[in-house]
């Protein structure tokens, strides 16, 4: 779907995410001929840079964050030519009127809040009082979207004073990735499975988000946050929503909203004896936690894996497991489906008949594997294995998948398309905090101690027992 002319300022311009994504992701978009003619992108933030300076500065970004291929010479400087740069004051007076005079009528009006939610009540103010932004002008606002309950109420009524719900985007990028979006498709695109999305013939569900990375370098706003803050409030919860959702009647943002928030509002408060909580130890050559954290006394946890369950009609009794970490075995990250066994076999005892199992993988290979029970060809007699019917995208779309565009590119075209659907409505995002919220209040007044893991490894053991004592484990994790 095309997209009309617009003006982005990116405020914390300069900043990792900026150079990271935002900035790669607005290339490719131009370079796959994405972007219309009349496209403005301004850079905001506090260094002294002037247009030719934010470019050169723009071009390294490009260069380390895209592989070579990608970077098409003319592409880069015609994509350079639409950057700007203002020196802005976020909480002071300067570079503001200059700002004014940058933005142009008649297009679409979008502001990148690529900063700290500190300066999220500075920017909405200003850009309010020195008429800046239009009645139709979108903002876009990052995670940590408040750090609790309260927090994120004050931010969200910081935010109203000068737009409306329709005008904020706030972005959860899990939400952007391909994957995340097919699981809609599969789920209400096909006659498959819908009428078997229940507890009735589901036995469970894992989400597993693994990464490889320590926190290091990012250590003073990770321990305050940990893994249930920085990771389970929010991307673990959506795809939590988009599994266990009822079916929307139709794909229209506050349709699916709505759906996504009675979910999170069916959330039972979770048992303490449900959650294991882990911090990594020291690797081979690499720190162990406390020392990335720099807090030789953390109590923050790393590694977080939980049994959940809702309250509703469709999944009463079916658990859902969450289990994410850091310094994990491998980059891993994937929802999977368990159904039942059938209710009695036909077969002898030992045929090696098991479940389905529909995996949907986030990454790396993202896809979507569904495991059924055939017959082992040959004349062995009835011997059962289990086979992935396989619907890896790159494998079945062929060149069209192999360059699917990065959750954020797709989430900033949506902001100028104006479509709401992929981000989070502020009550989401508080009745996330609502169920987050008892659950650390009960570590900090049991001074909750996490368990010590591996570098390297699936976590500590305990999180492996949380599933066997159900009688049931955790999908490999393989990179
Ligand atoms: C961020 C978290 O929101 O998501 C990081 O703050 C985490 O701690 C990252 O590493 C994971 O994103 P992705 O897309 O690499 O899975």
């Amino acid at each position: 779907i095309p997209v009309d002319p617009f003006d982005l300022v990116i405020f914390g311009g300069t900043g990792d995410l900026a150079r990271r994504k935002i900035l790669p992701g607005l290339y490719r978009r131009f370079r796959d001929g994405q972007m219309p003619e009349g496209v403005s992108i301004v850079g905001a933030a506090r260094s002294e840079f002037d247009d030719d300076g934010y470019r050169a500065f723009v071009a390294e970004a490009l260069a380390e964050f895209l592989p070579k291929a990608k970077l098409e010479p003319k592409a880069v400087k015609g994509f350079l030519d639409l950057l700007g740069y203002i020196a802005v004051d976020a909480t002071g007076k300067d570079g503001w009127a200059e700002l004014a005079g940058r933005m142009r009528k008649g297009v679409v009006q979008a502001f990148y809040f690529s900063v700290g939610p500190s300066l999220f009540g500075a920017l909405a103010e200003r850009l309010h009082k020195h008429k800046i932004a239009g009645a139709d002008a979108r903002i876009v606002v990052e995670k940590p979207f408040g750090h609790d309950l309260e927090s994120a109420k004050a931010l969200n009524a910081t935010l109203a004073k000068h737009f409306h719900e329709t005008q904020i985007y706030r972005i959860d990028h899990y939400l952007g990735k391909e994957t995340v979006q097919n699981l809609m498709a599969v789920r209400f695109g096909n006659m498959l499975f819908e009428p078997l999305w229940k507890n009735q013939y589901i036995d469970h569900v894992q989400i597993t988000v693994a990464e490889t990375v320590g926190v290091g370098g990012r250590g003073a706003y990770y321990d305050k946050s940990g893994a249930m803050r920085d990771m389970v409030q929010n991307h673990l919860m959506q795809l939590l929503c988009l599994i266990a959702m009822e079916p929307p009647s139709k794909f229209d943002p506050d349709a699916v909203r709505d759906e996504k928030l009675k979910v999170i509002r069916a959330l039972k408060p979770v048992e303490h004896e449900h959650i294991v909580r882990g911090q990594y130890r020291a690797g081979d050559g690499t720190p162990s936690y406390v020392e990335d954290a720099e807090n030789p006394d953390s109590l923050t946890e790393s590694f977080i894996a939980m049994k959940v369950h809702l309250a509703n009609w469709r999944w009463n009794g079916t658990p859902f497991y969450l289990r994410t970490g850091k310094r994990m075995k491998a980059r891993h990250s994937e929802i999977v489906v368990r159904f039942k066994e059938p209710p009695h076999s036909i077969f002898e005892e030992d045929t090696g008949q098991s479940a389905n199992e529909l995996r949907i993988r986030l990454q790396p290979n993202e896809g979507m594997d569904l495991t059924v029970t055939i017959k082992e060809p040959g004349p062995g007699g009835m011997r059962l294995i289990d086979v992935p019917l396989d619907m890896t995208f790159a494998d079945a779309l062929g060149e069209e998948a192999s360059d699917v565009p990065d959750a954020y590119e797709r989430l900033i075209m949506d902001v100028i398309r104006g479509n709401q659907t992929l981000f989070m409505r502020g009550d989401e995002v508080e009745a996330a905090w609502a169920w987050t919220d008892p659950i650390i209040g009960e570590w900090t007044e049991r001074e909750d101690r996490p368990l010590r893991y591996d570098a390297g490894s699936t976590g500590p053991e305990e999180a492996l027992i949380l599933m066997h004592r159900d009688g049931r484990r955790w999908r490999e994790l393989s990179s």
